[in-house]
C-alpha cells in the first residue's frame, strides 16, 4: 500500500523520557495532536515502573516501556539499552520530561541537538535539584522553568526557551512548583513544535530559532503573557 500523503519520512519520530508524573509528557501529546504536528511520539520509556507517565502513554495508544535502572550494572549498560530501544522504533529525537537519570557522555553525544530537557528554574541559576525550596530561600526575584538543548554537563546545555515568573512574598515551595509547572506546560509543546517544524536547532552551543541566533537566556515566556 502507498504511503498515506505527509507520512513517514516528513514527521519526526520522537520518544519521551520520564520518571514519574508525567504532565510534561501529557502537555506535550496533547499539544502535538491539537496542533497536527508533524511528529510522531513513537514510544515513552520510564526507569521507573511506578511511574503514571506509563499510564498516561497508553492511554494516548503510545508504547510505553519500563526500563529499571536498578536491573542493571551501572549507568553505561542502561544507556546501551536505552539506545537500542530508541533505535528499534526508529527514534530521531529525545525529549527528557522529569526523567531523573544523569546520562553518560557517549549517550548524549549520540543525540547531540537532538534532545532536549525540562529544568525547574531560570537556567543557569539553581541547577541541581530542589529548586523551589532553594529559590525562595535565597530571596529569588524571579524563578521559572527552561527547555535546553542537553550536553554531557548537567543542566548545562544551551537554552531554548525560558518561562519566568515573579516571586511573591507568600509564595511557598508548593506553589512555586504549581505555577512553574504551568509554564512548563506552556514552554515544552512550544519547543516540541519548533523541533518538529523544522525551525529549531544546534549550532555548536548556539540556539537557531527560524535562521536568527536566540540570546544565551533563550526565548522568553512570561506568567502573565498567558
Ligand atoms: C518538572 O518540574 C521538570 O521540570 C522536572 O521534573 C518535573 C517533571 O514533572 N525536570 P512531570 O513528571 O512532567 O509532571
Amino acid at each position: 500500500m502507498a504511503p498515506e500523503a505527509g507520512a513517514a519520512k516528513d514527521r519526526l519520530a520522537a520518544a519521551v523520557l520520564i520518571s514519574g508524573n508525567g504532565s510534561n509528557l501529557q502537555a506535550i501529546i496533547d499539544h502535538v495532536r491539537a496542533a497536527h504536528l508533524p511528529c510522531d511520539i513513537r514510544l515513552v520509556v520510564s526507569n521507573e515502573p511506578a511511574a503514571f507517565g506509563l499510564e498516561r502513554a497508553r492511554r494516548a495508544g503510545i508504547p510505553a516501556e519500563v526500563l529499571d535502572h536498578r536491573r542493571f550494572p551501572g549507568r553505561e549498560a542502561f544507556d546501551e539499552s536505552l539506545a537500542a530501544i530508541l533505535d528499534r522504533h526508529g527514534v530521531e529525537v529525545v525529549f527528557l520530561a522529569g526523567f531523573m537519570r544523569i546520562l553518560t557522555r557517549p549517550f548524549v553525544e549520540r543525540y547531540e541537538g537532538r534532545m532536549l530537557n525540562i529544568h525547574p528554574s531560570l537556567l543557569p541559576d539553581l541547577k541541581g535539584l530542589d529548586t523551589h525550596h532553594r529559590a525562595i530561600e535565597e530571596g529569588r526575584e524571579f524563578h521559572g522553568a527552561s527547555v535546553h538543548f542537553v550536553t554531557p554537563e548537567l543542566d548545562d546545555g544551551p537554552v531554548v526557551i525560558r518561562g519566568r515568573l515573579e516571586v511573591r512574598p507568600d509564595d511557598t515551595p508548593e506553589s512555586l512548583e504549581q505555577r512553574v509547572h504551568r509554564l512548563e506546560h506552556r514552554i515544552y509543546p512550544l519547543a516540541v513544535e519548533w523541533m518538529a517544524t523544522g525551525r529549531l536547532r544546534l549550532d555548536g552551543r548556539t540556539v537557531v530559532l527560524d535562521d536568527a541566533t536566540l540570546s544565551p537566556e533563550g526565548y522568553e515566556v512570561l506568567e502573565e503573557d498567558s
